[in-house]
Parts: structure tokens; sequence; C-alpha cells
């Protein structure tokens, strides 16, 4: 595995890899070497036999945004090119072969919030803390921020976190369904792992069908979205996995997947 400059990648022998955005004296803002070194992490584990990873930040924050300092001087046409990289490792993130669990540790703001909505769920610590903020700096999302967040915690909750640009804590975020879970800081990326690993030991097609057509699904009306999950269960029946999976429960064994 590469060393990135700001992201620690550790991979488990259970199959799991923790990703950490390692730039703690910037509260892991995003610049461009942030967003490249994520894409290619995630990109080379998803040419391994990872089967779920954890997204988290080293220090006090999770990601405090995309990096203001970078921002400041920025043309429009280089704006846009840096929100279409925020897209494309979005778009990474949300269509890795294996699930991301963003593990909140404390500021997710701006990008940082972004980042962790392109996960496929979010744990938060009782430090986190979320929020897009762009407007405070005559900004606005550019990764994603006015697409996946009303989708998520629905259009009147995002717009008022979008327009007003104010931070909410961990058990707010949980009320409105942006977090799924929130735990004491301690507690935090032992909850993520052993929800991880109980991912991984599950038949890797079937995760990652499932991932497929839950993120299609979302963006198709009900009967194409359907059509989707039929196609993608009956895929799963040419499978070994398929096979070894009903077998073990007749045989009231535990299943061995391999992930054909
Ligand atoms: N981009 C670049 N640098 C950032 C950053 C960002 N989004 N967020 C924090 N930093 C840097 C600070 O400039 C500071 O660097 P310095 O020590 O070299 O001066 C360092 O990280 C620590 O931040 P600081 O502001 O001193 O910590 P704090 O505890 O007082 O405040 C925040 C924490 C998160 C409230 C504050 O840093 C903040 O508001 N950050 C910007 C959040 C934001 O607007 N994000 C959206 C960007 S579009």
């Amino acid at each position: 595995m590469t060393a990135y400059e700001t992201v620690l990648v550790q991979q488990r022998e259970s199959n799991v890899a923790v990703l950490t955005v390692n730039r703690p004296d910037k509260l892991n803002a995003l610049n461009a070497q942030v967003i490249a070194d994520l894409g290619n992490a995630v990109a080379e584990l998803e040419a391994g036999s990872v089967r779920a990873a954890i997204l988290t930040g080293a220090g006090r924050a999770f990601v405090a945004g995309a990096d203001i300092a970078q921002m400041a001087t920025m043309t429009p046409a280089q704006a846009k090119a840096f929100s279409y990289a925020g897209h494309e490792l979005g778009a990474r993130i949300e269509n890795a072969r294996f699930p991301l669990i963003a593990a909140v540790n404390g500021f997710a703001l701006g990008g940082g919030c972004e980042l962790a909505l392109c996960c496929d769920f979010i744990y938060a610590s009782t430090k986190a803390k979320f929020g897009q903020p762009e407007v405070k700096l005559g900004l606005m999302p550019g990764f994603g921020g006015t697409t996946r967040l009303p989708r998520r915690v629905g259009p009147g909750r995002a717009r008022e976190l979008v327009y007003s640009g104010e931070m909410i804590r961990a058990d707010e975020a949980e009320r409105i369904g942006l977090v799924n879970r929130v735990l004491e800081p301690d507690e935090l990326m032992p909850a993520a792992l052993k929800t991880a690993e109980l991912i991984a030991t599950r038949a890797p097609l079937a995760v990652r069908e499932s991932k497929r057509v839950v993120l299609r699904g979302l963006e198709s009306d009900l009967v194409t979205a359907n059509e989707l999950e039929a196609q993608a269960f009956a895929t799963l029946f040419g499978s070994e996995d398929q096979r070894e999976g009903t077998s073990a429960f007749i045989d009231q064994r535990d299943p061995t997947f391999t992930g054909k």
C-alpha cells in the first residue's frame, strides 16, 4: 500500500481498512493534496481484498472543511475545478466496491460534512459538530452539500443548515437522521470497527450489490428501483456465495464466503 502524505491507511486482518485524514494542525482541511490522496487510497483499496472501511480524522476534527487558505485566492475557473475534484472524490467513495462508515470524531464542517455524507452511514462521537458554514465566508457548499444533505435529512432541515451556516451537535445530527449512532469519544472507533467487521464477514457480492442498488434506487422512481433490485437479486443466484450461504444455513454451520 502506498504511503500517502495526508491520509493514513491501516489494513486490518479482518479485511477492514481505516482511512485517517492526517492534517491535524489544519483540522484536516481538504486541500488538493488531501482530495487526491483520499481518492487514490480508496482506489487502491478497491483493487485489494477490503470488504468494509472506516473514514475518520486525526486529532480533534474529522474534517473542518475545504481549505479556506487555498480557496481564498481561487478564480471562478479554479473554484469550478476544485468543486469537480470534490465531486469526483465523493463519487469514488459513494460508488466504492465496499461500504464506508464515517467515524466523525470532531468537527465535520463544510467539505467535512459533505465528505461524511458520501460514506454509507455516519457514527459520531459526542464531541462531533456538523454544519455547512460556507455562507459565513461568502461561499456555498461545493462538494455535494446542496445535493446529498437534502436527500439525507430532507429539504427543510438541509436548507436551514445551509442558509444559517450554524453548527449542530451530534445528538441533534442523530435526531434529524444525519447520524446513525452517537458514542462516547473512546467508544467511537470500537463501535465503527465492530460494525465494519460484521459487514466484512457477510457475503461480499451481496453487500456490494446491496450498496449499489440502494444508491441507484434512491435516484430512481420506485418501479425502476424495484427492477434494479430484481436484477441484482437474480445475479446473486449465479454466485458461489449464494449456494454456500443457503447450504450453510440448511446444514446449520457457519458459511465461508469467498466473494465469488
Ligand atoms: N481551512 C483551512 N484551515 C483551517 C480550516 C479550514 N477549513 N479550519 C481550520 N483551519 C486551521 C486554522 O486556520 C488553524 O490554523 P493555524 O493554527 O495555522 O492558525 C487551525 O486549523 C486550527 O483552527 P482554529 O480556528 O485555531 O481552531 P478553533 O478550535 O479555534 O476553531 C473551528 C475550530 C472549526 C470552529 C474553526 O477552525 C473554523 O471555523 N474553521 C473553518 C470552518 C469552515 O468554515 N469550514 C467550511 C469551509 S468552506
